[in-house]
């Protein structure tokens, strides 16, 4: 079979399905090497800063590595933000999804607000509320998130900071990314694979 027979699903058999798992887990496997691409288009977004996009997530995961963080954490300070690219205003939410089945709650939920705990840094300069994140305070991963903004994000945008390169995170990725951790029954019952 080279493709499927039905153009609309609920014409699909088991065998047509199956044969679509099978690729589908091929595909699934380029998945680091396509987030590599992705984080590579970061060095032409957001002018004005002193590093690329790229640079600053370079420099959060290379902070991360140096302070001996698990390689979750450092793919987590690696693609924090991955979605500027796609979605400006809700690139935290963005990038959370894509690690969510690869990396602990507590990370999940650091990358997913991290932008409301970043604006503590910057959001009185523009109207906006600095505390906000305040709405979490007795959240079990508020001080987490804190942390991970103060030593992974807003301090990385120091063009004289000495980062490794994209291709040195590769194998932390592979690593990362090899097993779905949430993937199980109860996930693919509730968002489906296709
Ligand atoms: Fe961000
Ligand atoms: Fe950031």
């Amino acid at each position: 079979m080279k493709t499927v027979q039905f153009t609309q699903m609920a014409d699909g058999t088991a065998a047509e399905y199956a044969f679509l798992d099978r690729l589908e887990d091929d595909y699934k496997a380029g998945l680091v090497d396509r987030i590599l691409v992705s984080l590579e288009r970061l060095n032409q977004s957001l002018s004005g800063y002193r590093v690329s996009r790229l640079e600053h997530c370079l420099q959060a995961a290379t902070r991360a590595h140096r302070d001996g963080k698990s390689e979750q954490w450092i793919a987590a300070a690696l693609l924090h933000d991955l979605g500027d690219e796609l979605a400006p205003y809700s690139h935290s939410e963005m990038a959370a999804a894509i690690l969510r089945p690869f990396v602990s709650d507590e990370i999940y939920w650091v990358v997913k607000h991290h932008g409301i705990f970043q604006m503590y840094y910057y959001a009185h300069y523009s109207g906006g509320d600095r505390h906000a994140r305040e709405v979490y305070r007795d959240h079990q991963f508020y001080q987490s998130a804190v942390d991970f903004c103060h030593h992974y994000d807003q301090n990385c945008f120091d063009p004289a900071y000495q980062s490794e390169r994209l291709e040195f995170f590769k194998p932390i990725l592979e690593t990362v990314f090899a097993k779905p951790r949430s993937f199980d029954e109860e996930h693919s019952a509730r968002y489906g694979k296709r």
